[in-house]
């Protein structure tokens, strides 16, 4: 077949180069502008009226990231062990994955593929990071029907364990409401923070003391849908103080 043909399309990598110095910020900032001025251009060939009310800013995710802490494939073997552990731990016994939202989206659901038993999928919602890197108040914004907690057997999985407090939280309060047991799953464990005597019963992986964002966590909302795990630029953490792009 002959090569360079009609059809055939050049893949680029999403995932930034390697990084051999830290870019200065205003390289950060040029390349922030550049990759805004061509996804414009893009949206401008498409269509000139999303061009006009769209609020643009930090277009590329990807170009906001310092490192890279953990690979897509990588993620995927740290959940297949896990996924292992919990199929071993609830092995002949129905059970419910009940996720913390938003954080634990995209873990909880990479997770569930990998367990091949009978089990059922809750959610409950909590947020205690509000726009900023540090821990805030923790509120509970949704549990489910008592029905799916009484007398069932809970695996609760969230993305990070921080502080811990979230965790004990939801765990005090479900056994609370009735959960026959309550097992606990992260995604991250971030031992140096933690505030209360907390351990997880499964944990993909431990981290150091830094903010991460990415696989489903984020930094003021944003970040969630980048595949891997990453540390953000000092960059963007600014252009976000200064211009806040939305709700965690
Ligand atoms: P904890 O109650 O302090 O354990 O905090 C847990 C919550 O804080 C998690 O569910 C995350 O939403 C958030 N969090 C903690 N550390 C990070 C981080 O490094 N990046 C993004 N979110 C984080
Ligand atoms: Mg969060």
């Amino acid at each position: 077949m002959k090569r360079g043909g009609p059809g055939r399309r050049t893949f680029r990598s999403p995932l930034p180069p390697q990084i051999g110095r830290p870019r200065t910020a205003s390289e950060s900032n040029a390349r922030i502008a550049n990759s805004e001025r061509r996804a414009r251009q893009g949206l401008r060939r498409k269509n000139s009226c999303v061009l006009e009310s769209a609020p643009f800013f930090a277009t590329v995710v990807h170009e906001d990231i310092e490192t890279i802490l953990l690979s897509e494939a990588q993620i995927l073997q740290g959940i297949d062990r896990v996924a292992a552990e919990v199929t071993r731990a609830y092995a002949g016994r129905e059970f419910t994955v009940m996720a913390v939202l938003k954080g634990s989206c995209v873990f909880a659901s990479d997770l569930i593929r990998r367990v091949p038993l009978r089990l059922e999928l809750a959610f409950v919602a909590a947020s205690s990071y509000r726009d900023g890197t540090t821990s805030g108040r923790l509120d509970v914004n949704y549990f489910p029907a008592d029905g799916e907690i009484a007398g069932r057997e809970l695996l609760l999985v969230d993305d990070i364990l921080d502080t811990g407090r979230t965790m004990q939280a939801l765990k005090r309060e479900l056994l609370e409401r009735g959960a026959r047991s309550v097992r606990t799953c992260v995604f991250l464990d971030k031992p140096a923070r933690r505030a209360v005597d907390l351990r997880a019963d499964h944990s993909c992986f431990e981290i150091e003391d830094k903010f991460v964002v990415g696989y489903g966590l984020d930094f003021a909302g944003a970040y969630r849908n980048l595949p891997y795990l990453g540390v953000l630029r000092q960059a963007a953490i600014e252009r976000s103080r200064t211009a806040p792009l939305g709700r965690a």
